[in-house]
């Protein structure tokens, strides 16, 4: 166990062990569509579709060179109106919620520089991303903030004051990746508050197959979130420095649900689009919350991709259920409304503020020359044998002492590698639950085998990175670790759970 971590720990039990994670057995979790507690806003919301859809903006690079592409990002506090007429503080990249859309091409270096001017120290990870370890985002490789040095070197982590390069070599295919903050133990609040943007990859052989493309083509980042009396964004923390005391109130520590439903940072927004193919790809940044996404009238959800790049074909779903962390590239053919009719994406798994998500207002048809073909990637190659078959059990239970979250009993230990795969390996890994466990890896796609006794269900096809494990549940996953050695993490990206121990760490060996 790291100094730091029975530092935190220690400091957590004397602020009240009984207080910390509750076990989440009292409401809402058994037979819930969600592993989570709804924490209620204290303010006036707003009438859902009332307020306009947004996408991102697309950060420009600083400098385009033989090297690649150079992106600059200060992270920082900053007042945004999310509630109409309401002021409310976020952390954000560049100071936006969600924060700039990067986007890359295949092979293409990208290299992000990031400026830490919040109060506290920060980690980026980029979800999905197939990055050497020493720019993955590792939870304790701290990045200070500017100006103020940290108190002492502590951990095993790496540290660094102000801003730092994170290199990515991009070599992987296209896809919809995010970043987000990875600080060990105050991941939720720091994502709750804002740290989370989309990071694009766009490869030639997908440029080709004449996907809906341009203002067609848009990012979706569903995330549910609760606010104070005061506007502040709601969030159970025992300490709202997030710098001491990791862990949320009781009974929080299941996960915490937000009653709004924020599209690209917008409270149930509404999107004017043409009578035309659309691509929405969805992301679920939410910290605990499931969907089961559906179109009212009812409509396809073509599914083109999933976490790790494209299908090899194209699946029709009528739903889609979504794990936080998990995305769906789906297209959807608003060519088939009429002009002036309304198209609501819901969420069958929720209650009265958080069925709705968002609105299409079908505009006029315009030409459409876009397609979804039947073939939109090569197969994956044969998995080579089996070396390894590794056991893991995501469970409650004590961490130090208190009710937390586990990995085969043990809580998060940045020391102690819990899984040791050989570079190049092929291997199985049997994952299993007693709650909603969204489990993630890093550094590597994988192939989900079977769930239960039988194969992969509606939504496991295709590249995965985050595995949706229901309650009492075992799947299968098939794991390769390539090109990069070192150390890495796996976890339950239920943010509350990887705070509170849900998460270890994956020495892949050269
Ligand atoms: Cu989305 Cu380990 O992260
Ligand atoms: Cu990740
Ligand atoms: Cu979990």
């Amino acid at each position: 166990m790291s100094l730091s971590r029975r530092r935190l720990l220690g400091g957590l039990s004397a602020a009240g062990a009984a207080a910390v994670v509750g076990v989440p057995l009292l409401s809402g979790v058994r037979g819930a569509s969600s592993t989570g507690e709804l924490l209620p806003s204290r303010i006036a919301l707003p009438r859902p579709f009332t307020l306009p859809f947004r996408v991102p903006p697309v950060l420009a690079p600083v400098r385009s060179d033989a090297s690649g592409d150079h992106y600059r990002v200060t992270q920082r506090a900053a007042l945004v109106e999310i509630l109409p007429g309401v002021r409310t503080q976020i952390w954000g990249y560049e100071g936006l919620f969600p924060g700039p859309t990067i986007r890359s091409v295949r092979g293409r270096r990208t290299v992000v520089t990031h400026r830490n001017e919040l109060p506290v120290p920060v980690v980026v990870h980029l979800h999905g991303g197939h990055t050497p370890a020493g720019q993955d985002g590792f939870p304790t490789d701290l990045l200070y903030p500017v100006g103020r040095p940290g108190e002492h070197a502590h951990m095993d982590g790496a540290m660094t004051h102000g801003s730092r390069d994170y290199v990515y070599p991009m070599t992987q295919p296209a896809a919809t990746l995010w970043y987000h903050d990875h600080r060990m133990d105050f991941t939720g609040p720091a994502v709750w508050r804002g740290l989370a943007g989309f990071h694009l990859v766009s490869d030639p052989a997908e440029d080709a197959l004449g996907l809906p493309s341009g203002d067609r083509d848009l990012p979706i980042m569903i995330a549910d979130r609760s606010f104070d009396a005061d506007g502040s964004l709601r969030y159970p923390s025992l300490d709202p420095t997030l710098t001491h005391t990791p862990g949320v109130h009781d009974p929080y520590g299941s996960g915490v649900l937000g009653d709004v439903i924020l599209v690209n940072g917008v409270p149930w927004p509404v999107a004017d689009v043409r009578a035309a193919r659309h691509r929405l790809r969805l992301l679920n940044a939410s910290n605990a919350r499931r969907y089961r996404l559906t179109l009212d009238p009812p409509g396809a959800l073509v599914q083109i991709g999933a976490d790790g790049g494209l299908l090899e074909s194209p699946i029709v779903h009528d739903a889609v259920e979504i794990a936080p962390a998990q995305r769906f590239d789906v297209v959807v053919d608003f060519g088939r409304y009429r002009p002036g009719d309304v198209v609501t994406l819901r969420n069958a798994y929720g209650d009265r503020t958080t069925t709705p998500v968002m609105r299409f207002r079908i505009g006029p048809a315009g030409p459409d020359t876009s397609r979804v073909p039947d073939r939109l990637a090569p197969s994956p190659a044969p998995a080579a044998p089996v070396t390894v078959t590794r056991d893991l059990r995501f469970r409650h239970g004590k961490v130090h002492g208190m009710p937390g979250w586990t990995i085969n009993g043990q809580a998060f230990d940045p020391a102690v590698a819990a899984a040791d795969p050989r570079l190049g390996d092929t291997e199985i890994w049997r994952l299993s639950s007693d709650f909603h466990h969204p489990i993630h890896l890093h550094l590597a796609s994988f192939r989900v085998l079977s769930r239960g006794i039988g194969g992969p269900g509606a939504y496991d096809h295709g590249p995965k990175d985050t595995v949706d494990l229901r309650p009492a549940e075992q799947a299968s996953i098939l794991v390769r670790f390539t090109d990069h050695p070192g150390r890495y993490v796996f976890h339950c990206h239920n943010l509350e759970h990887e705070d509170m121990g849900m998460m270890g760490v994956v020495t892949v060996r050269p």
